[in-house]
């Protein structure tokens, strides 16, 4: 679906069909529908741009404002794009762009530090400073914002950082929109004073340390009629707020993002051999070929672990693969797969790796 399009019945109840389907299969039918209705929509290249602020936007979580060095302006994007951004450690880590979609100058990303994660985070708290510079990818767009009556918007924590410009756009129509915001505490929700500043729809912010864990029955009592629904956070979180979502209307036209891998779905044991490493790992069933790779190669290069980046693309030497997907052509399929989510059709792989 495309910006101005407004869906007829058939097409109402076909994403009704699929938002149903999504309930009985939700982690399956998520990759499915994406891959399907959403391409990602490349909009930029490759470029280098500095750092021009880094600002605390909440506990933990910090803005970078980048710009390019000589003040040209930089692509356009939509809301609901995300960035590519390459770290001077080699690590790639992908950010939702949340500025102003009309400053053309400047881009801005906001990245929440975990402690326990791939060290992506870390790197961009710990080392990264006003003036230095980052090559970044991009704008893409894989959760784009379309056209509708009204919206309806949840986000969980730092789910806030694509769903920020969309309650923006929202507000700049014109239209009515309605966002629930859960996060542990307001201390560590960034934005809440950006977004208490757009009128004509509805700010709802659940910190559990003031209401309990949120009761999805509850806290999403009602959804809006036409509402385009956008739903962005941790993977439980989604998940309850998807179903809670199409429980009130299951008509509702359904857009969610996720920031963490799908968990693997009838995945069968099989071994890689890593030929240039010279080793042999076991992919257990319950884990992606990316996981059981690290392993034995630690700094392995990755990013969204979702399929749609193609940054853990690897040449296949040997063996049949079952590709899942959402970025490669034909053609690439024919020796190459990527290993954050494809598997093997049966028998053992052999990689360039
Ligand atoms: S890490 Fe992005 S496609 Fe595998």
């Amino acid at each position: 679906m495309t910006a101005g399009y407004r869906p007829g019945p058939a097409v109402r109840l076909l994403v009704s069909a699929m938002d149903a389907y999504k309930l009985v299969f939700v982690e399956a039918a998520v990759a499915r529908i994406l891959s399907r209705a959403h391409p990602v929509r490349r909009e930029g290249y490759d470029r280098t741009v500095v750092i021009e602020r880094i600002l605390a936007e909440a506990d933990g979580v910090v803005s970078l404002t980048l710009r390019d060095p000589r003040g040209t302006p930089l692509p356009a994007w939509t809301p609901g794009a995300h960035l590519d951004v390459f770290l001077p450690s080699g690590r790639q880590r992908q950010y939702s762009l949340n500025g102003d979609p009309a400053d053309r100058l400047r881009y801005r990303i906001s990245i929440r530090r975990i402690a326990e994660g791939g060290g992506g985070s870390v790197e961009l708290h710990d080392t990264m400073r006003v003036g230095d510079r980052l090559r970044i990818r991009g704008p893409r767009n894989a959760f784009p914002f379309i056209a509708a009556q009204s919206y309806f918007f949840v986000a969980g924590g730092i789910g806030i950082t694509p769903i920020l410009p969309m309650v923006a756009a929202a507000a700049r129509s014109g239209k009515p929109w309605r966002l629930v915001y859960l996060g542990r505490s307001r201390a560590c929700m960034p934005f809440l004073d950006e977004l208490a500043r757009w009128r004509g729809g509805e700010l709802v912010v659940r910190p559990d340390d003031e209401f309990g864990p949120p009761d999805l029955t509850t806290v999403i009592d009602r959804v809006p009629a036409d509402a385009a629904v956008y739903v962005c956070g941790p993977p439980p979180l989604m998940d309850s707020a998807c179903r809670r979502v199409s429980e009130l209307d299951p008509m509702s036209a359904l857009h969610t993002e996720r920031f963490s891998p799908l968990p693997v779905r009838d995945g069968v044991e099989f071994r890689i051999a890593l030929r240039r490493t010279g080793r042999t790992v076991r992919v257990h069933a319950e884990e992606s070929a990316l996981t059981a790779i690290q392993r034995a190669i630690p700094g392995v290069a990755y990013s969204c672990r979702q399929g749609f980046c193609g940054t853990c693309k690897v040449r296949v030497v040997d063996g049949e693969v079952d590709h899942r997907d959402r970025l490669l052509a034909d053609a690439e399929r024919a020796d190459s797969m990527l290993t954050c989510v494809s598997r093997s059709h049966g028998g053992d792989l052999t990689l360039d790796l």
